[in-house]
């Protein structure tokens, strides 16, 4: 199975994402936009996993220590592909964020994986293989605590790709609301 470890968000955060995605619509001349349930932010790419692996990385998941922390959201870009740019949400910077995704990855790496070793760019995938002629905007940043991060299956279902939580940890931050 091909896992990733992500942040997923709250149903407000999600509405403001696709306001954006949105905004970038009307722009587009084309684009595979990213469906609301599948929008949510990476820490670590696992790829292909057996079940055990899948237990180990929830083990290592389930050996850190965090907090509650904000994610804020405060810039529209794109990284640039030949067939079409994707185009994303951009995260500002986050002591607690980075933080989170450098023990991550440390961790998991002692634990077997092998990760990318490229620099972590924090970003919500809105859109891919978009042509536009509008350029990456700012805006005003909105923001949500975060509290949970996910070990995420992606899979084709009935030809649809279809992300699903299969462990979750939470950290310090009391019960879920
Ligand atoms: P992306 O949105 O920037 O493509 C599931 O594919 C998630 O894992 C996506 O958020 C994707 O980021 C991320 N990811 C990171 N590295 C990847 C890789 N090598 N192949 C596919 N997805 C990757």
């Amino acid at each position: 199975m091909r896992l990733f470890i992500a942040i997923n968000f709250s149903p407000e955060m999600r509405g403001h994402l696709l306001s954006l995605q949105s905004e970038l619509r009307r722009h587009a001349v084309r684009g595979r936009f990213t469906p609301p349930e599948n929008l949510h932010l990476t820490l670590a790419f696992l790829g292909e996993c057996s079940e055990k692996e899948a237990q180990t990385a929830a083990g290592v998941m389930d050996g850190l220590a965090f907090g509650s922390f904000p994610v804020s959201v405060g810039r529209v870009g794109r990284f640039r592909r030949d067939k079409g740019d994707l185009w994303w949400a951009g995260l500002d910077e986050s002591r607690a964020l980075l933080h989170l995704q450098e023990e991550l990855s440390l961790k998991l790496k002692n634990a077997g994986f092998t990760l990318e070793d490229r620099k972590f760019k924090p970003h919500i995938t809105l859109a891919r293989d978009v042509v536009t002629d509008g350029p990456p905007w700012t805006l005003q940043p909105f923001e949500e605590d975060v509290c949970a991060i996910d070990l995420m299956r992606s899979e084709q279902i009935a030809g649809r790709l279809t992300y699903t939580s299969i462990h979750q940890t939470r950290g310090a931050c009391g019960e879920p609301a």
